[in-house]
C-alpha cells in the first residue's frame, strides 16, 4: 500500500476507540466491567421525542437527502431555544447551523480556519478533538493549562505576543469537559474582549449547556454584547437531550464563521436524515421539564460517587454542572497506571486525567451516565480494591 498522507500519519485513534477493544477483551474473557469512563448518557430521550421519531421515519417523504442547513422550523427550534434560556435573538439564515454532532463542527472548523504556521489555543486538559483538528488542518496547537488554582479558566495574560500573532482560534468549553467546573459570566466576557483584541475567532463549546445541578443554569457565550462579531458557540442535544447517538447540534453565532463551515460541510456531506431533524424539532420545542428530574438522577449519582471518593481520601471539588466528576488519583501512581489498575483488578472504568493533556496528569475523570445500581456499585468496588491495595 502506499504512505497515508501527512495528515493522517500524524493522527491517532482516539483513546476511548482503543479502551472499548480492550474492554471488549475483558468481557470475552468472562470479566464483568463497570462503565464510568465516557460521558454518554444512559437514559433515554422523552417519549414525545422518540414518538416524532417514529412517525418521520414512517413518512415516505423523509427518505431523501436533507439539506445543508436543515428545515426553518429546525433552525427556528435552535433561535427559540437561544431567546428561552439565554434571551439571545438569532438570525436563522446566517446565524445558526445545524449539525452531526458538535464533534462534527468541532473537526471542521478548524479545517476551515487553519493552515501550517497558524495557532489553535486550547484549553489543557481539554476536549481532545480541538488539538486534533488542529493537527490534522497541520497547524500548531497552543495549550493554555487550566488549573485548580485558577477554577480552571486559562490565563490569556501568559499567552506569548508570537503566539497570538500566528493564532486564529480560542477554544473554551464551560461547564468543561474534562474538569467539570464553571465559568462566571464575567470570565466569558473577558474572553470576548482578547478574542477582539487580538482577531480571533472565539469557540465555545457549551456541549453540556443544559446538564446543571441544583438549579445552576450555566451562561452562554452569546449572552455578551458584541460576542456575534468574533463568537461562534457550538451547541448539541447529545448530553442536553439525552440524543448521543442522533448525531444532533448546532452551530450559533458569528455569520462568517458559519459560512465557512457551512461551505465546507457542502463538500463532503449530504445533509442528516431528515426524520432525525424532525424529531429535534420535537426535543427543541416540546416539554423541557423532563431535563430537571434528569439532571436530578445525575446530581444523586455525582453525591453517592462523591461521598465514596471522600470516604477512601480522595478529594474531589463538588461539580455545579456537566457529565463528570474530576478527581484526584491516589498519590504515588500515574493517571494511566492507576486507572488501569483499576480496570484490571476491579472491573471500574475511568478516565485517566492525562488523555486529555498534560496537566491532566494526577486526575481521572469519572462519568455520572450509569445506572444508579452500577454507580453504587463501582463505588464499592473502589472502595474493596483501594482497602486491599491500601491505596
Ligand atoms: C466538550 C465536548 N464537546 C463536544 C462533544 C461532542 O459531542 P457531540 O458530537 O455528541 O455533539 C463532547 C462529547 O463528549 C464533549 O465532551
Amino acid at each position: 500500500m502506499k504512505s497515508l498522507s501527512l495528515r493522517m500519519q500524524r493522527s491517532s485513534t482516539q483513546f476511548f476507540a482503543a479502551l472499548s477493544a480492550k474492554i471488549a477483551q475483558l468481557q470475552a474473557a468472562g470479566k464483568d466491567v463497570l462503565r464510568l469512563d465516557i460521558g454518554s448518557p444512559d437514559m433515554p430521550p422523552a417519549p414525545h421525542i422518540v414518538e416524532a421519531m417514529q412517525r418521520a421515519v414512517a413518512d415516505p417523504r423523509m427518505h431523501g437527502y436533507g439539506s445543508h442547513k436543515g428545515p426553518l422550523a429546525l433552525r427556528k427550534a435552535w433561535g427559540n431555544l437561544y431567546l428561552r434560556l439565554h434571551g439571545v435573538a438569532l438570525d436563522t439564515e446566517s446565524e445558526i447551523l445545524p449539525l452531526m454532532g458538535s464533534k462534527e463542527g468541532i473537526f471542521h472548523l478548524s479545517q476551515a480556519f487553519l493552515d501550517p504556521g497558524d495557532v489553535a489555543l486550547i484549553p489543557d486538559p481539554g476536549y481532545v478533538t480541538y488539538a486534533a483538528g488542529a493537527n490534522f488542518a497541520g497547524a500548531e496547537a497552543w495549550f493554555m493549562p487550566l488549573l485548580p488554582e485558577n477554577s480552571y479558566l486559562p490565563d490569556f495574560s501568559a499567552i506569548p505576543g508570537e503566539i497570538l500573532r500566528r493564532a486564529k482560534l480560542l477554544w473554551l468549553n464551560y461547564p468543561n469537559n474534562p474538569t467539570a467546573a464553571t465559568a462566571p459570566k464575567e470570565f466569558l466576557a473577558e474572553a470576548v474582549r482578547f478574542a477582539r483584541q487580538h482577531d480571533l475567532l472565539l469557540c465555545h463549546d457549551a456541549a453540556y449547556a443544559q446538564v446543571g445541578f441544583a438549579g445552576y443554569r450555566p451562561p452562554s457565550v452569546m449572552e455578551i454584547p458584541a460576542a456575534k462579531e468574533t463568537a461562534i458557540e457550538f451547541n448539541s442535544l447529545s448530553k442536553s437531550h439525552n440524543m448521543a447517538g442522533w448525531r444532533v447540534a448546532a452551530a450559533v453565532g458569528n455569520a462568517p464563521a458559519l459560512k465557512a463551515l457551512f461551505t465546507l460541510k457542502t463538500n463532503l456531506d449530504s445533509g442528516h436524515f431528515p426524520a432525525i431533524h424532525e424529531a429535534c424539532i420535537a426535543a427543541l420545542t416540546g416539554d423541557q421539564e423532563w431535563l430537571d428530574e434528569r439532571n436530578e438522577v445525575y446530581r444523586q449519582r455525582r453525591d453517592i460517587l462523591l461521598q465514596g471518593l471522600r470516604a477512601v481520601g480522595l478529594n474531589p471539588l463538588t461539580p455545579q454542572a456537566s457529565l463528570y466528576i474530576w478527581s484526584p488519583v491516589p498519590a504515588g501512581q500515574t493517571s494511566l497506571q492507576f486507572t488501569t489498575a483499576l480496570l484490571e483488578n476491579a472491573g471500574v472504568s475511568f478516565t485517566p486525567g492525562s488523555i486529555f493533556g498534560q496537566y491532566g496528569e494526577g486526575f481521572m475523570r469519572i462519568a455520572v451516565s450509569s445506572p444508579t445500581d452500577e454507580v453504587v456499585e463501582a463505588v464499592q468496588r473502589v472502595k474493596a480494591y483501594l482497602g486491599k491495595t491500601g491505596g
